[in-house]
């Protein structure tokens, strides 16, 4: 559906005039760069306003710019022109966003049979496709060799046996192992990976990895391609990725002088950090890709070792900025000094506050209000006073039943985190693109949950 769309001139209140996009600055910087203000505080991405989406798919929404994920998959390809970028599919999937990242030419990093099989049926070729996993299930190996995945990632020394004895005796598949480096990264301690003492990977100082890395070289049905790590997630400086890698080549190097084997291949994982509110950091992805590439060539030169195909695995920095929530608010209430407004979704499908205290910026679309910010407090609908989805934001002391309110950057890891508290049903998912809105995924209904719940 298209509407007219009139661009105002100016930041902030005034009369909408004029024509033309105003490039987003400022507090804008972290929508969508299809993003367009329009009359009335009206706000369009990808050209639908979000007053129609709200409309026609009702709320909570999440909506989801195809245009922006495109150009974030392009920024990636032409940031890393001879390496590997695998998508991470966890950050947020559907068979929309498989084909969108497989038109754009990237792979796709899986965690679990089930992401696996969405993208393969939705068409992904399996070749293209890693998996990953500190646990895999019994499923997850099956479905991973019989889809024919390209690469399995090893996580633990007895999967290595497992997959051995999965495969027929004229199989072969293909396996990376997954390496902790012992560098501590990331936006929180939750989503730190890069040293010991958390569940993923085998060590690089107790001896973990080198032991594995013999043992996958004595399986005749596994052929080991190369190292992977991922040292966490939310990170926004480049350092922690150039010290991970020397270590990594560090580990090919003694793989190398130990087995006279050259791994042809390093996968330094993803964890790319993105802002979620103006002004907050964002990993330099021309910076990372430029040093990753010096630092690998230099190491590789110092070690003696021909350069292996590097790959990546971003899922935040591609699909969160694509994505914004659109909720409408039910009640507002003052109370112990705080003014609380509370809206149609909450930690069911955005956990992330509760989980690890992000910070997120909503804002008030749809209508232009005049009065002065006050601040408050976004809370969800759920049972639980920490269904907080924006603490001490600032909104217009006018904000009431029935506004509605979007959160920008909110396309990675909250619908995949989305849960069935309270059976309240997760959002539906509608990508705009060029003035269009189609529904991907539809609402969670009653009849969904009345249909698994066969108890009676
Ligand atoms: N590769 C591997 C092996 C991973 O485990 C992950 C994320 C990624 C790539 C992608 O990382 P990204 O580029 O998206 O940061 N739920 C948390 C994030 C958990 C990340 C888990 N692994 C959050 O909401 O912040």
């Amino acid at each position: 559906m298209t509407t007219a769309v009139l661009h105002e001139s100016g930041a902030g209140a005034g009369a909408g005039s004029g024509t033309g996009a105003e490039a987003p600055t400022g507090e804008w910087s972290i929508w969508p760069a299809s993003t367009t203000r329009l009359a009335h505080g009206a706000v369009a991405v990808g050209g639908v306003p979000l007053t129609e989406v709200a409309d026609r798919f009702d709320t909570p929404a999440y909506v989801l710019d195809e245009g922006e994920v495109r150009s974030r998959c392009r920024s990636y390809r032409a940031a890393f022109p001879e390496a590997d970028v695998l998508y991470a599919a966890k950050a947020f999937l559907s068979r929309a966003m498989v084909r969108w990242v497989q038109e754009e030419g990237l792979g796709l990093d899986v965690c679990s049979a089930g992401e696996l099989e969405l993208a393969v049926t939705a068409g992904f070729p399996p070749g293209q496709i890693v998996l990953h996993g500190n646990a895999k299930s019994p499923r997850d190996i099956e479905a991973a060799l019989r889809l024919g995945v390209g690469r399995i990632v090893i996580d633990s020394a007895s999967e290595i046996a497992r997959i051995a004895a999965a495969l027929g005796p004229r199989e072969r598949q293909k396996v990376m192992l997954r390496v902790v480096p012992g560098i501590s990264a990331g936006g929180h301690d939750k989503i730190r990976t890069g040293t010991d003492g958390q569940k993923f990977g085998l060590s690089l100082t107790d001896g973990g990895a080198q032991h594995a890395v013999a043992r996958i070289l004595g399986q005749p049905q596994l052929e080991l391609t190369g190292l992977h790590c991922h040292i966490g997630s939310q990170i926004t400086e480049v350092k922690p990725y150039l010290v991970a890698l020397r270590r990594m080549v560090g580990l090919m190097a003694r793989i190398r002088d130990a087995h006279g084997v050259v791994l042809p291949e390093l996968d330094m994982g993803g964890g790319h950090g993105i802002g979620y509110r103006p002004g907050e950091p964002t990993l330099d992805l021309t910076a990372l890709a430029r040093r990753m590439r010096a630092e690998l060539r230099d190491s590789c030169a110092a070690a003696g070792l021909a350069v292996p195909r590097l790959a990546v695995e971003p899922g935040r920095a591609v699909a969160g900025p694509a994505g914004v929530a659109v909720y409408r608010v039910l009640a507002v209430k003052h109370t112990g000094g705080c003014v609380f407004v509370a809206v149609d979704g909450g930690m069911s499908d955005n956990p992330r506050p509760a989980l690890y205290g992000v910070r997120y910026a909503p804002r008030l679309i749809g209508r232009r209000s005049t009065a002065a910010p006050r601040t408050t407090t976004v809370v969800g609908r759920h049972c639980e006073a920490g269904d907080i989805l924006a603490a001490d934001v600032e909104l217009p002391g006018d904000v009431h039943p029935g506004d509605l309110l979007a959160v920008p950057v909110s396309g990675a890891y909250q619908l995949s985190m989305a849960s069935g508290y309270n059976l309240v049903g997760r959002p539906a998912v509608v990508a705009v693109h060029e003035g269009r809105a189609r529904l991907l995924v539809r609402r969670e209904t009653l009849e969904d949950f009345r249909n698994r719940d066969i108890g009676g």
